[in-house]
């Protein structure tokens, strides 16, 4: 797994033969910062896009994430041939389901994820789901709902990436499970953090909270017209992008960088906590995942502004860090199985359909 925030790749080995998915081992590795910035700059629109410079970025992501499963393989003392399928999600370079046409892109050869770790491989997840007239993502959901759902309590589940996404599974097993992108999850403190610190990201929210939320600036974020629209919805970071802020900034009082990054931070909770509260279900609780849930000033802001208790899912039986990447290995199994992997409800698609292509290994 390799999400939108492009910080590096989450391998997760999952054991799917007992009741519940268990996962065993992990390995992180971290992208390069020349990396990120080739890929950033492939998502960017206002660039020129070099075909040889798109072919070689998925070839060498292809090589990144075999490195990273037999990385993982080797940490857990496993071998290829215990495995039965890899799921890649690919790095977005652009989701666009508001598009005409519709579409998005990973990257990341799964050709050569196959070929370097002769394990089968499940890749392209996300455009069969658009074909099928639905927005491509959260796909996640699915996974949420077996993994986390529980007949007691009303859960909303919340990954915080790059984007954030959230999950609505009802108390009431037989009512639909929703779900949908809320706006930026880490995806612009990460911008703000880099651009003004150099880091990759703002460590436990420490730097925001050293700033002062500026209510203006809040209040002309909150503004955006993707907060208004009505779910099935998506976005990602070629909408909530760094021109995005550069130009809300433009257009207001000139603040410290401090200020800019805790209002930041506030924005992010409250387009969250805003799109919660207009559920028509009342969480009991509120399970959170993601890298987001490291930082402190965010999620307190969240358990600031939502009425039920807000938790990591590390209480819940899985590490926060893993959840996207053991989603995806389930999501792989569901193809294998020929089984669907959206959920109409929660994408748009007009029907369940199987995700992505099986590329055969050795
Ligand atoms: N200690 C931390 N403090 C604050 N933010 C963190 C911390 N650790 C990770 N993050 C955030 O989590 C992000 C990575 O989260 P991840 O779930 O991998 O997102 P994605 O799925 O978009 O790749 C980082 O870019 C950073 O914003
Ligand atoms: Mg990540």
């Amino acid at each position: 797994m390799s999400g939108t925030s492009m910080d590096g790749i989450d391998a997760a080995l999952v054991d799917f033969s007992g009741s519940r998915p268990q996962l065993i081992d992990h390995y992180y590795s971290p992208f390069t910062k020349p990396l990120v910035k080739e890929l950033s700059a492939l998502g960017n629109s206002a660039n020129p896009i070099f075909l040889k410079k798109y072919g070689e970025l998925d070839a060498q992501l292809g090589h990144l994430f075999s490195n990273a499963v037999l990385s993982l393989l080797k940490k857990s003392s496993r071998s290829p041939e215990e495995i039965i399928a890899v799921g890649s999600h690919g790095q977005t370079i652009f989701h666009g389901p508001g598009q005409t046409p519709p579409f998005c892109l990973q990257i990341g050869d799964p050709n050569i994820i196959a070929e370097n770790t002769g394990i089968t491989t499940v890749a392209d997840f996300r455009r069969r789901d658009i074909a099928a007239g639905g927005q491509g993502a959260p796909l996640v959901p699915a996974f949420h709902q077996l993994f986390f759902s529980e007949p007691t309590e009303n859960r909303i589940i919340l990954n915080l990436g790059g984007v954030a996404n959230i999950t609505l599974l009802p108390i009431n097993q037989d009512d639909l499970v929703t779900g949908f992108d809320t706006g930026p999850g880490n995806a612009l403190m990460d911008y703000w953090a880099n651009k003004h610190l150099g880091v990759a990201y703002d460590k436990n929210g420490d730097w925001a909270n050293s700033g002062t939320c500026q209510k203006q600036l809040l209040d002309e974020m909150l503004k955006d017209a993707y907060f208004a629209l009505e779910p099935p919805k998506s976005t990602g970071k070629e909408y909530f992008s760094s021109s995005w802020l550069e130009n809300t900034l433009a257009k207001q009082p000139q603040y410290l960088p401090e200020d800019i990054q805790a209002s930041l931070c506030h924005f992010t909770a409250l387009s969250i906590s805003t799109a919660i509260k207009k559920q028509a279900i009342n969480p009991d609780r509120v399970l959170v995942c993601g890298g987001g849930v490291h930082n402190s000033l965010l999620m307190d802001l969240l358990q600031y502004q939502l009425p039920c208790p807000v938790n990591s899912t590390d209480n819940y039986g899985l590490n926060p860090d893993q959840v996207e990447a053991v989603a995806f290995a389930w999501l792989a199994r569901q193809t294998l199985q020929g089984l669907p992997g959206n959920l109409t409800s929660v994408t748009g698609a007009k029907n369940p359909v199987i995700l992505g292509a099986i590329y055969p290994g050795s």
